[in-house]
């Protein structure tokens, strides 16, 4: 990573080494600042970022060695991409790093990210810096002017990357523009199509499964069934869930955030709804009143030979193909159907236009593709996702936060119990 505090780098490594692990790659971010709270301390005041302060200088490239070591070392290992956090602003530094890459054989990427735009910039320090280490107990005003004077520290020494050589990304105010410098193979291909689709937004999505069906009445795998009366139930459980909030009439009938709804998650404003094509999907989206879009990728897990059998049929008829299925869930393809390997696949390009869009989205799907779609934002192992609890009638609420997310569950009514599938958790 390329750039000056506070323009979201930690926030692309951090995104980009999750995406690259969800689509079964080792990736790892290497924070140089964390070496450095770690080794010489929190709370350095903005002199000490000072390029004329010698001592200061010395021991953040010693620790900036150190994580580059680090991670060198780590790709020798079981690493396949080390994101390189840090603000590697001088071409002195960029060389150093190329020079120690190019000795490891390790191909290298720079990506820069550049922000002129001061109302993004301060968002970002209040939304970041204010929380981390380095300001803990210390007043809000006193530690926005010390982290605007380590910025300004870095600007004096800051050089953008220009060598034509080099293979780089230029990520320009959160992805308004993008500029790509000799970039080639098919896994620098998907770091650009996310560059590219990355907005720095931080907007709520909830997930849920659709309404009880009938083949989830029966235990039934895969189908297009309807909703059960009880999967009918929740969609209007939902409905009134996502109802508008109520018009505030202090405020002339207009939604205010000083009048929330005492029972509702409230409809976001420009809430969009994607459903997949299913009917149980679509069904259970239809009390809304909003025009959803359904997505193909968004379908359920094809279960190809064993779509409509319940997991008993499938354990009696098929007791090789339901032992294989129980020892690598995640592998195993069902004959002429899927994986969940592939259906991650398939929700690559969805997974790009959710991070494109910026509107709070409710996606009503089905359980083995929102797992892997819950694996993918809330940053969980992939080995994890077949195995992740997804219940029916249940509103997952994502919120992304500085460093992760915060997740909500809301069990809407009528309750309802399920079948075991074919492969427990473990
Ligand atoms: O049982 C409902 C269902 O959506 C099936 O259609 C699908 O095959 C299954 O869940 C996925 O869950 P698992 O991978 O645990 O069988």
């Amino acid at each position: 990573m390329v750039g000056l505090p506070a323009r979201g780098k930690s926030f692309l490594a951090r995104k980009l080494a999750r995406y690259l692990r969800w689509l079964g790659h080792e990736a790892r971010v290497f924070n140089v600042g964390s070496y450095r709270r770690e080794r010489i301390g929190e709370q350095k005041p903005a002199w000490f970022f000072d390029p004329a302060n010698a001592e200061g200088s010395q021991a953040r490239q010693a620790v900036a060695m150190d994580a580059l070591d680090d991670a060198l070392r780590w790709l020798r290992g079981e690493g396949d991409v080390a994101v390189y956090d840090a603000t590697n602003s001088t071409r002195a530094r960029r060389e150093l790093i190329a020079r120690r890459c190019d000795a490891a054989g390790v191909p290298l990427l720079f990506i820069e990210s550049i922000c002129d735009d001061p109302a993004i910039v301060e968002s970002n320090i209040r939304a970041t810096k204010l929380l981390s280490p380095d300001y803990v107990g210390v007043d809000t005003e006193e530690a926005l002017r010390d982290f605007r004077a380590r910025i300004a520290n870095y600007q004096r020494a800051y050089q953008p990357v220009d060598d034509p050589e080099l293979s780089f990304v230029k990520v320009i105010d959160g992805g308004r523009q993008v500029v790509v410098n000799r970039v080639d193979g098919p896994l620098l291909a998907r770091v650009v199509a996310l560059l590219l689709n990355l907005r720095l937004t931080r907007r709520t999505l909830w997930l849920t499964r659709h309404g009880e069906s009938q083949y989830n009445v029966r235990g039934r795998i895969g189908g297009d069934a309807d909703l059960s009366p009880r999967g009918e139930e929740f969609a209007r459980a939902l409905a009134a869930h996502f109802q508008p909030p109520p018009v505030d009439p202090a405020k002339g009938g207009e939604w205010t955030a000083s009048a929330p709804h005492p029972t509702n998650a409230g409809r976001a404003p420009g809430l969009e709804v994607w459903t997949s094509t299913l009917k149980r999907s679509v069904q259970t989206a239809r009390h809304l009143g909003i025009a959803t879009t359904p997505w193909r990728q968004l379908d359920e897990i094809d279960a190809g030979v064993c779509d409509g059998l319940t997991y008993d049929e499938v354990r009696r008829q098929m007791p090789e193909l339901a032992a294989a299925r129980e020892r690598d869930k995640l592998r195993f393809r069902y004959p002429q159907g899927e994986s969940y390997l592939d259906v991650i696949h398939r929700l690559d390009p969805l997974i790009l236009e959710l991070e494109r869009q910026t509107a709070p989205t409710l996606i009503i799907a089905h359980q083995a593709v929102l797992r892997a779609l819950y694996a993918y934002l809330v940053g969980e192992p992939v080995e994890h996702c077949p195995h992740q609890s997804i219940p029916l009638h249940t509103v997952i609420e994502i919120t992304p936060n500085a460093y992760g997310c915060d997740e909500r569950r809301t069990v809407l009514a009528p309750r309802v119990e399920e079948r075991r599938s074919i492969a427990p958790s473990p």
